[in-house]
């Protein structure tokens, strides 16, 4: 069965609850559907060293690595963010974070989902986000 985007919002959204991120107090889950079928999450673990942390796309992608090698390819994603008290915050990923997906998608056409102003959920597209993303030459068969 593949993860629909509601099942994928909801999987980003258990996630994000269990955030570590004392310092800034945004807590944000991520929940990609691999090619594969299978689904894998993470959070953001902040760190007192702030540049240190980890974004919560950037932990999904580790652990979609760790399960399945270089074969990893991102076919759809969801974020949720929210502050401690759970009021729901608009978070698309952040520009680092539109690179690391870009790396590990099956192509620019990958929808990413994720809160917008106004309690609504919006979805784009990979390229409609990263346009002209930044790609090295194919010499090392790193994609
Ligand atoms: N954060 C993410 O987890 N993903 C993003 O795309 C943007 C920001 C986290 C990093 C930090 O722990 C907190 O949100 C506030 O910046």
């Amino acid at each position: 069965m593949t993860a629909t985007r509601d099942t994928l919002i909801g999987s980003a959204r258990e996630c994000c609850a269990k955030a570590h991120a004392p310092y800034s107090g945004i807590h944000v889950g991520a929940a990609i559907r691999a090619v594969s079928g299978a689904v894998y999450r993470g959070t953001n673990v902040e760190n007192a060293a702030y540049p240190l942390g980890n974004c919560a796309e950037a932990s999904a992608i580790a652990a979609g690595v760790q399960a399945e090698g270089s074969a990893f390819r991102i076919a759809e994603i969801a974020v949720w963010a929210t502050d401690q008290s759970g009021r729901v915050l608009a978070a698309s990923p952040c520009g680092g974070c539109r690179q690391r997906i870009h790396e590990r998608a099956v192509d620019g056409g990958v929808r990413i989902h994720f809160p917008w102003r106004g309690n609504e959920v919006r979805s784009a597209s990979l390229d409609e986000l990263l346009p002209y993303a930044f790609t090295l030459p194919d010499t090392r068969g790193a994609k």
